[in-house]
C-alpha cells in the first residue's frame, strides 16, 4: 500500500485536486477586505416573502424531518408544476424530477450516474469548474470546445461555437455534451437556432445532454432563454438544471434539481440516495413555497422573477458604464449573473500572451491589493489549451446590493487618475 506521512495515500481520483480557486480568491477578497463583485452570491437583503416562507416551513413538525430522498413531495409537485407549461409537457413530479444539495450536487449526480473510466464529455469553454472536478471523479475526460469572438466581441450573443471544431470534439466515447445557459462567464443565451444546432449533433453522436441552466430568470434586453429539453425530439435525452439559491438569490439555501425524462433521472436518483439521502427538508419546503408564491403574483409588479432582471441588468449597465470610463471594454452579456470585462487598457503587456501566461490573475490579484476591489479571473474556467484566449478578461458579478455596486463603481474609476 502506498502510504503518504505515515498514512494510506488519497484515492487516485484526487490527483487533479489542489488549491481551490474559489478558496484563494475569496481569502484575498477578506484578507484586503475589499468589496466583492466577483464571486457570484446576491448581497441584498432577502425579500420579505421568502423570509416568510422559511417562518412557515419551520412550524411544520414534518419539515423539519428526513423527507422523501428523491426529492421533498410537496417542492417537486410545485416544480412540476411550474416546469410543465415552460417544458410544453405535463412533467411527472416523482419520476421525472430530482432535488439535491444546490445544482452543484445534481450535476455531480448526473456525471457520476452516467460517467465510466475512459467516457468522454464535450464542454463548451469557458465553463463553470465543478464539470471538471466532476469528471476527474469519475474517472472520465472532458473534451473542451470554445466559444470564440467573432464579430464585435463586445457582445456576448458574438461569442459562438466553431462548428467545424464542435463536431470534431465527438467520438465514440462521448457519452455526454455539458452546455449552460444563460452562461457563467461570458453571459451569452444560446438562442434557439443555435440549441437545434447543438441538440442535432448530440441526437446524431446518442449523447446525454446535461444543460445547466440555473441562472434562467436573469434574461435581459429582449432576449429569450430556450431551454434545449422544450425542443422538438430532446426531452428524451436531455437532464435540466436548475438552482433555487440563484433563482431567488439566496445561494446559501443550496437547494438544486434536475428535470428529465424518468429513466435518465432514476438513475440521479439513485447517486443522491446514497451521498446526501436528502437536501434539507426545511429548505426544500421553503422554496416549494416561493414558486406557489411567485405564481400567485407573476406578471404583477411584486412578481420577483420581473424585478430581479431589471436589476441586475441595471447593476451591468453602471459597471459597464464606469469600465468603459477607464478604457476596459466590457462585453454585453445576455442575461445571468455576469458580465466579462476585458482589461487590455489597464496597461498589460501582452507580448507573451503565447506562453501561458495569465495576465488575468495578476490584474485581478494587484485591483484586490491595491484598490480593494475583488474580481475573478476568466483564465480559471478553461482547460491548459485555450487559456490564452482569455488572457485579458476578468469577470464581475451583477447580482449585488446597491451599496455594492456603488462603492464597484467608484474604485472602478479611480483607476483611471492612477
Ligand atoms: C453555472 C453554474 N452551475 C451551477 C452552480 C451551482 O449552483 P448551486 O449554488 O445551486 O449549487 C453555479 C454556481 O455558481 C453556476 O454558476
Amino acid at each position: 500500500m502506498k502510504l503518504e506521512n505515515g498514512v494510506p495515500a488519497p484515492a487516485n481520483r484526487l490527483k487533479n485536486f489542489g488549491v481551490n480557486l474559489w478558496a484563494e480568491f475569496s481569502s484575498l477578497a477578506k484578507e484586503h477586505k475589499a468589496t466583492n463583485i466577483g464571486q457570484g452570491f446576491p448581497d441584498f437583503v432577502v425579500p420579505d416573502f421568502l423570509q416568510e416562507e422559511v417562518r412557515k416551513a419551520v412550524a411544520i413538525p414534518s419539515a423539519n424531518w428526513y423527507t422523501r430522498a428523491q426529492g421533498h413531495p410537496r417542492l417537486v409537485k410545485e416544480l412540476a408544476a411550474e416546469f410543465s407549461p415552460l417544458f410544453n409537457r405535463s412533467i411527472d413530479p416523482m419520476s421525472e424530477i430530482v432535488t439535491g444539495v444546490g445544482a452543484y450536487e445534481v450535476i455531480y449526480a448526473a456525471i457520476t450516474a452516467f460517467i465510466n473510466e475512459g467516457d468522454e464529455a464535450v464542454v463548451i469553454e469557458p465553463h463553470f469548474d465543478c464539470y471538471a472536478g466532476d469528471m476527474d471523479l469519475s474517472g472520465g475526460k472532458l473534451v473542451r470546445v470554445p466559444l470564440r469572438p467573432t464579430g464585435d466581441a463586445k457582445y456576448a450573443k458574438n461569442w459562438t461555437l466553431d462548428r467545424e471544431e464542435f463536431e470534431a470534439a465527438f467520438s465514440e466515447r462521448t457519452k455526454m455534451l455539458i452546455t449552460t445557459t444563460p452562461h457563467n462567464p461570458i453571459g451569452k443565451i444560446f438562442t434557439k437556432e443555435e440549441l437545434e444546432y447543438i441538440g442535432s449533433v448530440c441526437k446524431k453522436h446518442n449523447v446525454i445532454i446535461l444543460s445547466d441552466e440555473v441562472y434562467e430568470r436573469v434574461v435581459f434586453d429582449d432576449n429569450e432563454h430556450v431551454r434545449i429539453a422544450s425542443l422538438p425530439g430532446m426531452w428524451e435525452r436531455c437532464l435540466t438544471v436548475g438552482s433555487a439559491g440563484k433563482t431567488f438569490s439566496v445561494t446559501g439555501w443550496k437547494i438544486g434539481w434536475a428535470l428529465g425524462p424518468a429513466n435518465l433521472i432514476s438513475q440521479l436518483q439513485h447517486v443522491s440516495s446514497c451521498s446526501t439521502f436528502t437536501a434539507p427538508t426545511l429548505l426544500q419546503e421553503a422554496v416549494a413555497g416561493a414558486f406557489e408564491y411567485e405564481r400567485s403574483v407573476a406578471h404583477t409588479d411584486d412578481a420577483y422573477f420581473k424585478w430581479l432582471p431589471a436589476k441586475l441588468q441595471q447593476n451591468c449597465q453602471m459597471l459597464s458604464d464606469a469600465f468603459s470610463e477607464i478604457g476596459c471594454v466590457p462585453v454585453w452579456p445576455d442575461g445571468g449573473y455576469f458580465m466579462i470585462v476585458d482589461t487590455a487598457n489597464m496597461g498589460w503587456d501582452f507580448s507573451d500572451l503565447k506562453t501561458g501566461r495569465c495576465y488575468d490573475v495578476d490584474c485581478v490579484k494587484w485591483l484586490t491589493r491595491e484598490f480593494k476591489l475583488a474580481t475573478i479571473p476568466i483564465s480559471v474556467f478553461y482547460g491548459n489549451k485555450n487559456r490564452h484566449l482569455a488572457a485579458k478578461y476578468i469577470r464581475v458579478c451583477c447580482a449585488k446590493s446597491d451599496e455594492t455596486i456603488v462603492r464597484a463603481c467608484q474604485i472602478i474609476r479611480s483607476l483611471k487618475k492612477q
